[in-house]
């Protein structure tokens, strides 16, 4: 479905300096591209007739290389063509993505070095997508980027959402701030507990949200990142100009490339209305098909887990606390002391698969259940974990048949402490492990430094390693959520047993000191941009010192708020993440947990403002049911929902899971109140929500 036109006479007129123009299907989105007098390529963009981006320059700074592919450029080629495709993701928000854009390709040579480039753009009616791509050629064969020049000139100090920039961890609390700000209160957003390295005081990661003052919501990302270094952005506060900022390695270059290749596609959203940000697939598109021949081992899940408490310290990973070195299997545990804090234990984890059993969860996550915690800053640290010795108290051989008697799958867990290598070297036996232990799905972690030391987590070089982790997996069809691993860029339409990420501040958070009531409304802008998220949400007792008195944090959000999260922050892969004598206490708020989906046929993205509000319905894939979920900021806010979504004719229950009246994220959390009522496609709601709130609704097809 692709056509492609050569409109000869108009591109030659272009040829001489004229700006080649690309559209938006529906017309709302006009880009010109032109070089300017140093043969540089610059583009520009405009929404509805209004300028979005000013001009910016394009290019790339080769290492060892006078002339870089930076300037000296002649048009030598134009291509445009437009594309409309609908195709089915294995899993997903919509059991339907439709893929329509008009393409420019633009094929520049350098003619001092013999040597060309394309730029393709891809234009959609949300957004512009763009990458540099490298055919092969005779004087472009292996090349070294010192830098990525790509700017995104802003029409104004616009207001942002952003975490500061950093080649390890995204794991931050956002800064809503004016972009001429982002300086001053750079410092201040450094909430981290590990020290980072930052790259300057101007650097902001993608996904990148902001507003403008006249109300138009731009975003800035990326998609499809592989073989290439993860972009950060460095912003020009005189000018509000942002430029590439790729991660370097531990030499400090920033790309091995060999053509024939590309750079991933930039990305640049815009819409005057900020569910279209939501509703985009655009990241999915610019990503190529999915390759997974055979997809049925890839199935979304709900589970629960033993992992909440060691989060919060109520008890530990490790087994004993007196190693201060061990050798992985080789160590004699049942000679060492117990701590007596080891959560992984059979008689436990049974009390997990006996609980998913009983409330229909698919999954049991269990954490610490294999040998090397005690050595995790140990010196031999590449060494750590091998992925298939378990402590003396996690029998494996009989937590497999118990779970399989009660119909739920465990959950693996491999946490690497950062050593990359060590993880490749073991990868095929722990995948294995797996396989003859009937675990569907990893959780794999990557805390701490990157090991070989001076790597980070952005660089090509572990960019390459997640990859590569997850098409391991795919041949021994595992599904895989990466913790800590690069933020995602869409690439799960490629690789769908990629099911989850967290790179993101999570949950587990809440039990560091906590995050910001407003955190989640602006997620689903930033960090789910690129796909879904391991958010783990589920929170039920706020009050972190009711699990261990040495922990005082509180999670920043109240009962309902945390029921909201399931629809509100899309996972085909979603956690109750809170203890089970905390569900036994609220049986009535933990049925929605019970009943939500986790796949779904379609999505209603109803309102939303970044940092204030979000308000999201989904029906669930194979049925005539509906979930809605409404987060919200710090302001008590109500919201006036029509559900003429609903099927005409068909009468339904919904059960209205909201904030009681007097319910605050901080000081009444746990106050929330269920309703049932009987409504159709006519029927209009108005209900509150309070500091750091919201609701949740279940609407079931009455039969
Ligand atoms: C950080 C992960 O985000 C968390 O979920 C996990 O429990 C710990 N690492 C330990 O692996
Ligand atoms: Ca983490």
């Amino acid at each position: 479905m692709k056509y492609t036109f050569a409109l000869i006479g108009i591109w030659l007129l272009s040829f001489s300096g004229l700006a080649q123009e690309l559209i938006s299907p529906n017309q709302d989105l006009k880009m010109k591209f032109s070089l300017d007098e140093n043969g540089t390529p610059v583009y520009q963009l405009y929404y509805k007739n209004e300028e979005v981006i000013k001009p910016s320059k394009l290019g790339l700074e080769l290492k060892d290389d006078d002339l870089s592919l930076m300037n000296s450029f002649k048009i030598v080629d134009t291509n445009t063509s437009t594309y409309d495709n609908t195709w089915e993701p294995v899993w997903g928000e919509q059991a339907e993505i439709r893929n329509h854009y008009n393409e420019l390709a633009v094929t520049l040579n350098q003619p001092e070095k013999d040597r060309k480039i394309i730029i393709r753009f891809r234009m959609f009616n949300e957004g512009l997508g763009f990458r540099y791509e490298f055919p092969e050629q005779k004087n472009l064969v292996y090349f070294v980027i010192k830098e990525e020049h790509t700017q995104f000139a802003m029409t104004g100090d616009h207001t942002a959402f952003w975490i500061p920039g950093d080649y390890d961890s995204q794991e931050y609390d956002y800064t809503t701030s004016k972009l001429s700000e982002i300086s001053s209160k750079f410092d201040g957003a450094l909430s981290h507990n590990e020290s980072q390295e930052q790259f300057s005081k101007t650097g902001v990661q993608t996904s990148l949200m902001m507003k403008t003052e006249d109300g138009l919501f731009i975003n800035l990302h990326e998609a499809a990142l592989k073989e290439y270094s993860l972009m950060n952005l460095n912003l020009n506060e005189k000018n509000f100009v942002f430029e590439s900022w790729l991660t370097p390695d531990v030499l400090g270059n920033k790309g091995f490339l060999q053509a024939p290749n590309t750079s991933p596609w930039r990305t640049i959203m815009v819409s005057d209305d900020a569910t279209d940000i939501l509703a985009s697939n655009m990241t999915l598109n610019l990503n190529e098909p999915n390759v997974i021949e055979d997809t049925s081992f890839i199935k979304p899940m709900k589970y629960v887990g033993v992992w909440w408490e060691m989060i919060t310290g109520k008890s530990a990973w490790n087994y004993t606390d007196d190693l201060p070195s061990v050798k992985v299997g080789e160590t004699d545990f049942t000679k060492a002391k117990p701590n007596g804090r080891h959560a992984a234990n059979t008689e436990h984890v049974k009390e997990y698969i006996d609980f998913a059993s009983e409330h229909g969860f698919d999954g049991v996550l269990v954490e610490g259940w294999n040998q090397g915690w005690e050595d995790w800053y140990g010196h031999s640290k590449d060494f750590v974990f091998d992925f298939v010795t378990p402590y003396p108290d996690f029998d494996v051989e009989e937590i497999h048949d118990y779970a399989a008697s009660k119909n739920v799958k465990m959950i693996m867990h491999h946490e690497t402490s950062g050593a990359i290598r060590n993880y490749e070297r073991h990868m095929d036996s722990a995948y294995a492990f797996m396989n003859k232990y009937d675990y569907p799905a990893v959780k794999s972690g990557y805390v701490g430094n990157i090991i070989p030391r001076g790597e980070h987590h952005y660089g090509q070089w572990a960019i390459n390693h997640f990859l590569y982790a997850v098409k391991k997996a795919a041949d021994y069809k595992v599904m895989v959520n990466a913790h800590e691993a690069v933020r995602p860029t869409g690439l799960r339409r490629t690789y769908p047993n990629l099911i989850a990420n967290e790179s993101a501040r999570g949950t587990e958070f809440q039990a560091f000191g906590g995050n910001k009531p407003n955190h989640v409304t602006i997620l689903p802008f930033t960090r789910l941009i690129g796909g879904p998220m391991d958010y783990t949400p589920g929170i039920f007792e706020m009050d972190i010192s009711k699990l261990n008195p040495d922990n005082n944090s509180h999670v920043n959000s109240t009962i309902a708020n945390q029921l909201a999260l399931y629809v509100t922050m899309y996972s085909p892969l979603q956690m109750a993440a809170d203890l089970i004598e905390n569900y036994k206490r609220f049986p009535d708020a933990f049925q929605f947990i019970k009943d939500v989906a986790i796949d779904w046929e379609e999505s209603k993205y109803l309102e939303a403002e970044p940092g204030q509000y979000i308000t999201v319905a989904r029906k669930a894939k194979g049925t005539n049911n509906w979930f809605v979920g409404n987060v919200n900021g710090t302001t008590p806010r109500t919201t006036k929902i029509k559900l003429d979504f609903l099927e005409k004719g068909k009468k339904y229950t919904a059960t209205i899971y909201a904030d009681a009246e007097d319910a605050h994220y901080k000081t009444n959390p746990q106050a929330y109140k269920i309703t049932t009522k009987t409504v159709t496609r006519r029927t209009k709601l108005k209900l509150d929500s309070a500091p750091g709130g919201g609701f949740a609704i279940s609407i079931i097809e009455k039969k």
